[in-house]
């Protein structure tokens, strides 16, 4: 089966907050395990799993302090291993994260051999001026050692090395465990930065503002980074051709991740760039557009677990339509989990807040809790929980949700099974609709506040219950007349 994931449905697993087994309030691999069922009539193709190696959880696992092992509180090995066996069974892939642009303090690595991180002596004031992605210098002074290490996120995620070839031997060794033990590729944290600018100049100021502050100019995205990846490509291939590399690289100019979808580097990247836009049909057309244009195989995502949920970012109604639009796109999709569900983000008070984002800025930036709460399956909502579920969400449970068919959990099951296929092309509209062909399928959604004429043929699908008109912030599948 060449190339699955050129078209593939992927659900993004934050383990810790996805299903727990043996009610500590922490997702686990059980949990996932005895979720099968869900997701696979859910219609996804593939699972992604957020980190689950043994961790103090500083970033919630994104901070590793062993890549080849599962932290006892998500499990075991022998767990994770069932876990692939029944994913497979149920006919779904499952890929994992990788997170090597950093390892946590408690990496034995970090104690041991300070040569795989980049460390400068401290003799006078700061490095450069290269800031951390989530406030404050990206440098830590290590008072004992004299020296200076490097963290593009919080002082406890130093930054490896990859200058340094053992680093390198490292990870081909890392990235074949887990292929033996069949996963189908990895999402890549980071994958734009891992190599820096070896002169370690200043990064030119003011720095650009983005969502995630990573837009940086010449600090990171070094030619070298690409000799990683077709490196990580041949490893990869050399199983058995199926294994997919997924980076997540972030630039808000997507002709910028385009070469590290070049043949024998990475199949895929994440594209945030709807991430970023507005409920405003200009706004949506042009970022399809370039990315469309930017990129050879574009992937599609309106959620994951660093980011406001599309409910409070766009409103309920235009989230259903959004869903209908997501899937209607030629390539591959990102789902993460309870976008199924319509989850809003929760507006926790700041004690409960745990995202480093926020302990580290102070409070400045609310972090990246609010979409992390843990799903609700049934009335019974999860107590204890390491993030409290709202009472509300009893409504919006699994099980409620399966009880009808006028859900958001019905509506993503419907969609992803009939997504469409072939060719993509945008139809002459009104200024507020976006309206494109997609083989026999027509994609009608109004971001305008007037109401839309339906395109001529049979209605398929819709993200609520319409008559002759569509209207604002509502979404239609139409099957073409004569087809
Ligand atoms: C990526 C992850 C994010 C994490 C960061 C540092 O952006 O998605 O959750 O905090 O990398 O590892
Ligand atoms: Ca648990």
């Amino acid at each position: 089966m060449a190339e699955w994931w050129r078209d593939a449905v992927f659900y993004e697993i934050y383990v810790r907050s996805f299903a727990d087994s043996n009610g500590d309030g922490i997702g686990d691999l059980p949990g996932i395990r005895q979720r099968l069922p869900y997701l696979r009539d859910l219609g996804v193709d593939a699972l992604w799993l957020t980190p689950f190696y043994p961790s103090p959880g500083i970033d919630h696992g994104y901070d590793v302090a062993s890549y080849v092992d599962v932290d006892p509180l998500f499990g075991t090995l022998a767990d994770f291993d069932e876990l692939v066996a029944e994913t497979h069974d149920a006919g779904l892939r499952l890929i994992v994260d990788i997170v090597p642009n950093h390892t946590s303090i408690e990496h034995p690595w970090f104690a041991n051999d300070r040569s795989r991180y980049v460390t400068v002596p401290a003799d006078g004031g700061l490095p450069n001026n290269w800031p951390s992605n989530w406030g404050g210098p990206a440098w830590t002074l290590d008072e004992t050692r004299g020296e200076y290490y490097l963290h593009l996120f919080a002082p406890e995620q130093p930054d490896l090395d990859w200058h340094n070839e053992r680093v390198r031997a490292d990870f081909d060794e890392i990235l074949r465990f887990w292929l033996d033990r069949g996963v189908d590729g990895f999402r890549i944290d980071v994958a734009h930065g891992l190599v820096k600018d070896a002169s370690l100049a200043d990064e030119p100021e003011p720095f650009p503002v983005s969502r995630f502050s990573s837009d940086w100019r010449t600090a990171i995205d070094q030619p070298e980074v690409h000799e990683i990846y077709r490196d990580w490509r041949r490893l990869a291939d050399s199983y058995d051709g199926d294994r997919v590399l997924v980076g997540e690289i972030v630039f808000s100019d997507q002709t910028r991740v385009a070469p590290y979808l070049r043949p024998g580097e990475l199949q895929l990247a994440f594209n945030f760039s709807l991430v970023f836009q507005p409920w405003d049909a200009k706004a949506i057309h042009s970022s399809i557009d370039a990315s469309l244009a930017a990129l050879p195989i574009v992937t599609w995502v309106l959620e994951n677990h660093d980011v406001t949920r599309i409910v409070t970012r766009f409103g309920e109604r235009e989230a259903r339509a959004a869903a209908l639009l997501l899937l209607a796109l030629p390539g591959p999709v990102f789902l993460y989990q309870g976008q199924e569900l319509g989850l809003e983000e929760v507006d926790l008070p700041d004690e409960l807040r745990q995202d480093p984002i926020f302990t580290r800025t102070r409070g400045e930036r609310k972090g990246r809790d609010g979409c992390r709460i843990p799903l609700p399956w049934t009335r019974d909502l999860p107590v204890p929980s390491w993030l409290p579920v709202p009472e509300s969400w009893r409504d919006s449970c699994v099980e409620a949700q399966l009880e009808g068919d006028a859900s958001m959990l019905s509506l993503y099951r419907r969609a992803i099974t009939s997504r469409p296929s072939g060719g993509f092309a945008w139809r002459e509209s009104s200024p507020g609709a976006l309206v494109f062909d997609r083989d026999e399928l027509v994609c009608a959604v109004n971001v305008s506040a007037d109401p839309l004429p339906l395109p001529a043929g049979k209605l398929i699908l819709a993200s609520e219950t319409i008559g002759e008109t569509l209207p604002r912030g509502a979404a239609a599948w139409i099957r073409r007349e004569g087809t």
